[in-house]
């Protein structure tokens, strides 16, 4: 049988990897990551922390994965397809955390500096616990120092601070404490903050400039996975080699796309749609009802990837 080195191609896709729970209902998480890296054409890769049995209403159960089993997926998927960036999203447990970090840095001596999003996740949309206590610290003290950007939310950024966030000056001052704390660059999202105003408004620090990224506020209960699918599109603007400001800018765009072009689906918060770029309304359907082939859905997936 051939050896199938000597049939490759050089790597000429991006890749991204995304460390995270699974979501069932398919809106946030691990699912929420791929579709995402998807839409974005970046060719995804996976390793699974916890299972959770979770729909648009809730997280119904959690089966956590032990930490060497995630471990062991990092080390085989890294060894033979390598990576252009990494997100972390629900981590679970300090054990986890702890691997997830050993391993992050190991690979980053072995394949180069790759960058690395960590979406400090603690708790899911309907209120149920995804990262305890211990794992917390773990967090902190071994995550954060790696991490190329880091996302906590509103609530995350209090967790992590001891912080109370109200206005973007509470931000401001939240965001300057997260990076003490070791990160590259720190996004504080607003998606929690001034819930009443007519802009969602995220903070991006880098420890000298700051930069407000502005969208309109939409009103819509879709924004199941809106902090998954925003890092993972940070993460793969990243792998296809865009520097950090610009890898936010265009995330901010694509979620707040993904939000306004949501479809309904399920009883609850319902999920974004992160395939919006193909679908844009207006674009003519194909024969077979697809709405992919079409120069506007062409033009929008250009203006997403930043090349307008
Ligand atoms: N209603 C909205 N309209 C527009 N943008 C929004 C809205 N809600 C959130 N966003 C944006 O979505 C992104 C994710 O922010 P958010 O604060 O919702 O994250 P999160 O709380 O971590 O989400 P999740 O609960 O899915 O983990 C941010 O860029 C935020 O500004
Ligand atoms: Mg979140």
């Amino acid at each position: 049988m051939t050896d199938p080195r000597a049939l490759r191609p050089p790597a000429s896709v991006p890749r991204a990897m995304t460390i995270a729970g699974s979501d069932s209902g398919g809106g946030a998480g691990i699912q929420a990551d791929l579709k995402t890296f998807n839409a974005l054409r970046v060719f995804g890769t996976s390793a699974l922390t916890a299972l959770t049995a979770q729909n648009t209403e809730g997280v119904h159960g959690v089966h956590l994965l032990p930490a060497e089993f995630v471990t062991a997926q990092i080390d085989v998927v890294l060894d033979d397809i390598g990576t252009d960036a990494v997100k972390t999203g629900m981590l679970a447990t300090a054990d986890i955390v702890a691997a997830v970090a050993e391993r992050l840095a190991y690979w980053r001596r072995r394949l180069g500096p790759f960058p690395v999003v960590v979406d400090p996740v603690m708790i899911a949309k309907g209120g149920a616990p995804l990262l305890d206590a211990s794992a917390q610290a773990a967090l902190r003290e071994a995550l954060l120092p790696l991490a190329t950007v880091v996302t906590p939310n509103r609530h995350e950024a209090e967790q992590l601070t001891g912080l109370r966030i109200q206005s973007l000056d509470d931000a401001r001052r939240a965001a300057a404490a997260i990076k003490a704390m070791g990160p590259a660059w720190v996004v504080v999202k607003g998606g929690h903050v001034d819930e009443e105003g007519s802009e969602a408004v995220d903070l991006l620090y880098d420890g000298q400039q700051w930069q407000e990224l502005r969208a309109e506020r939409i009103r819509t209960a879709s924004t199941h996975g809106t902090g998954c699918t925003f890092s993972a599109a940070i993460a793969a603007y990243l792998a296809r080699g865009e520097g950090v400001p610009r890898a936010v800018a265009l995330a901010k765009r694509y979620i707040t796309g993904a939000i306004r072009h949501a479809f309904p689906l399920g009883r609850g918060h319902g999920p974004t749609n992160p395939f919006y770029p193909w679908d844009e309304p207006g674009a003519p359907a194909g024969a077979d009802g697809s709405r992919s082939a079409n120069r506007s859905a062409e033009e929008a997936l250009r203006q997403t990837m930043g090349r307008e």
